[in-house]
């Protein structure tokens, strides 16, 4: 294909002109992009050899949350504090990796939460794994973790990678959700999915059902319902599950459905973090029309406490989340 024969929006000409209208447009913004940008083509380009690299396995230690960390995750971490780092265009980061906020250029009006590589478990067997990060201004001039502790609603952006069958960078800065393809051969992201809308309703459902023996009741028969056969509701659902976020929200994003990682006896507060998992991708469900909430409220009106703080996730379509809140809010009974 003659590149030249598209007319292709790279992703800076896309956001500055998108910046032409944002508020206290200086340039910060698509300068913290860049540096998000930067990190993700070299994090791809570590992802695309992983097997012939000394990449893969595990570094033998363990996070801040108990889980093992894996030789991408922390080379994944390293490349994006070194690159925000150099754009000099945060004053704190927050990283799944690292227990402590890492303070960067306190000048900079951005602090920015990032889950550096999502889906590690993944990771050694070739399936698809993403990078997620939310970004606020800052509140404070000598910024600190009150500044990562702010409300969903109040992220400036939002977006994730998605390191798949080909690496897509997905965002938004609250005017509707763009998606930009990664040209390997130029090292450029290209506009290649504008105004992502997500479809009102959908029978697919993403859930991990081997923790099922700890769910709420109410989720149980949500469950059972979903897989009678009844044509004229469009029942059975379709079951897909990836295992890591970003890809199972990216299809649900694209192609409609529901993605749930409830509160079980195994994980009261469910597994996903709220602060680099959740508030951005509730951010952009909300963007592209559709909801995302903790099973009672909006994830979004979430008044974090704790950078690592964990929530439960129900994430999808308009008509997909109405209907499971009838059964978890037991408005509505098994037909
Ligand atoms: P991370 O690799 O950043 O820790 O995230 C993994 C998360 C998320 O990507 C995915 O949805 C979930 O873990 C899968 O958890 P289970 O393996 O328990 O289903
Ligand atoms: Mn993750
Ligand atoms: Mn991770």
């Amino acid at each position: 294909m003659n590149l030249a024969s598209k007319n292709l929006i790279s992703l800076f000409e896309f956001i500055h002109e998108k910046e032409k209208g944002f508020p206290y447009a200086n340039g910060e913004l698509s300068q913290l992009l860049r540096g998000i940008s930067l990190a993700t083509k070299i994090i791809n380009r570590e992802v695309r050899v992983a097997g012939l690299s000394n990449i893969l396995g595990s570094t033998g230690y363990y996070n801040v949350q108990g889980e093992e960390v894996k030789k991408l995750d922390e080379y994944a971490n390293e490349v994006m504090i070194k690159s925000l780092n150099l754009s000099q265009s945060v004053a704190l980061m927050g990283s799944e990796e690292n227990e402590e906020v890492i303070l960067s250029n306190a000048e900079a009006k951005y602090v920015i939460l990032f889950d550096p590589l999502d889906g590690s478990s993944n990771i050694d067997v070739n399936i698809n794994i993403g990078t997620i990060f939310s970004i606020f201004r800052k509140v404070n001039e000598n910024c600190n973790l009150e500044d990562c502790l702010q409300l969903g609603l109040k992220q400036v952006a939002a977006g994730y990678v998605i390191y798949g069958s080909s690496t897509m960078l997905v965002y938004t800065t609250g005017a509707g959700v763009n998606g930009f393809t990664l040209e390997p051969s130029i090292g450029e992201y290209f506009l290649s999915h504008p105004d992502i809308k997500m479809p009102e309703k959908s029978n697919t459902f993403s859930i991990n059902e081997g923790n099922s023996w700890g769910f709420e009741e109410n989720l149980k028969k949500y469950l059972e319902y979903i897989k009678i056969d009844d044509k004229a509701t469009k029942r059975p659902y379709k079951a897909r599950y990836v295992g890591s976020l970003v890809a199972d929200f990216h299809r649900t994003l694209l192609k409609g459905g529901i993605f749930i990682y409830p509160a079980s006896k195994k994980e009261p507060n469910g597994k996903l973090r709220l602060l680099y998992e959740a508030n951005p991708i509730a951010f952009l469900a909300e963007q592209a029309g559709g909801l995302a909430t903790d099973g009672n409220k909006r994830i979004l009106e979430k008044q974090p406490k704790e950078l690592h703080e964990r929530t439960p996730l129900y994430v999808g379509s308009k008509q997909e989340i109405e209907l499971i809140h009838k059964f978890l809010n037991e408005t509505i009974v098994l037909q």
